[in-house]
């Protein structure tokens, strides 16, 4: 049966979850679980482009990273080489080798009785993955998006990938209900990152974005739009950005796994610069296209 048809691999996909590739319908979790009681997990979010996992090796090593950080047994459940291992194969199991894909990883510290403190270190941990089809929004991208300003009410780890996401999807909502494609987080007056997406603006020609710390995710594409910048000669500031120059901006775009560099034309319904992707963004996005070998810009 192909993918997409009903009943087919798109309908009830092959997951993998504690070194088994199940189907997602008879995939099961403890209610015990820690990530479903506390939030106590991390996750990784890499793009498959024709099957290839893109910057994999930066992904991973975020995952390793978090994990070492929060304690996490991510070598009981197989090490970084185990997820990779279990995004190749669900990409190719799924009928994900050719177009556009996602994979996701959860890692959560396992099902114990619930008390706050960490369990036993004999307790397994969770290993969660899935691989599923997206579109990119390439035709947002041409006219460009609106986003709305929220106030960034996380909590002082932002560099960890945690699954606590409640401050984000209340962000992200807040978008929704505008109508809008993203909510760029502001504290204390300054631009953080966005709900979803690292955030970027463009003033007198220099690129700004919020330097790494405990404030913001360490963007994989952040550092590769960095990187692009650079390469594209465009001059670069990891110096945050008030609420106020963010309004003034000649452009803002934000920037993501899923969405790669999306443009910002309109903030809480003004206009940003022109109104229009500007000549900056533009070029990322089309620098960004290319490397990740996509045929639309
Ligand atoms: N989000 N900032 C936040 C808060 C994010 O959640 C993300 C990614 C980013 C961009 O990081 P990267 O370039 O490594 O994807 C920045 C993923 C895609 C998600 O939660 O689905």
């Amino acid at each position: 049966m192909p993918p997409d048809a009903p009943g087919g691999a798109a309908h009830d996909p092959l997951v993998y979850l504690n070194g088994a590739y199940v189907p997602k319908s008879a995939a099961r979790v403890s209610p015990d679980d820690r990530g479903f009681l506390f939030g106590d997990g991390v996750y990784e979010v890499v793009r498959a482009v024709g099957g290839r996992m893109v910057d994999l090796d930066r992904h991973l090593g975020r995952l390793t990273d978090g994990a070492a950080a929060l304690a996490l047994a991510l070598d009981r459940a197989g090490g970084p080489a185990g997820v990779r291992d279990a995004w190749t194969r669900l990409l190719a199991a799924n009928g994900l080798d050719a177009g556009e894909a996602l994979c996701y990883a959860q890692l959560t510290r396992g099902a114990a009785p619930r008390a706050h403190a960490y369990p036993g270190a004999d307790t397994p941990p969770t290993l969660y993955a899935f691989a599923s089809r997206i579109d990119p929004p390439d035709v947002l991208r041409a006219r460009g998006a609106t986003a709305v300003t929220y106030p960034d009410l996380r909590w002082a780890r932002c560099d960890l990938k945690t699954v606590n996401l409640l401050p984000n999807v209340m962000a992200k909502q807040a978008a929704a209900a505008a109508g809008a494609f993203e909510a760029v987080l502001v504290r204390d007056g300054v631009v953080t990152e966005a709900s979803h997406s690292s955030a970027f603006a463009v003033a007198g020609g220099v690129l700004r974005t919020h330097p790494l710390g405990p404030r913001i995710l360490p963007g994989v594409t952040r550092a590769v739009v960095l990187e692009l910048a650079a390469a594209l000669g465009v001059p670069a500031r990891e110096e945050a950005v008030t609420l106020a120059e963010l309004r003034a901006a000649d452009e803002v775009f934000v920037a993501s796994t899923t969405a790669d560099v999306m443009p910002v034309v309109a903030l809480d319904g003004a206009p940003v610069g022109g109104g229009a992707p500007g000549p900056v963004s533009r070029a990322l996005a089309a620098a960004m296209a290319a490397r990740l070998g996509r045929p639309t810009a």
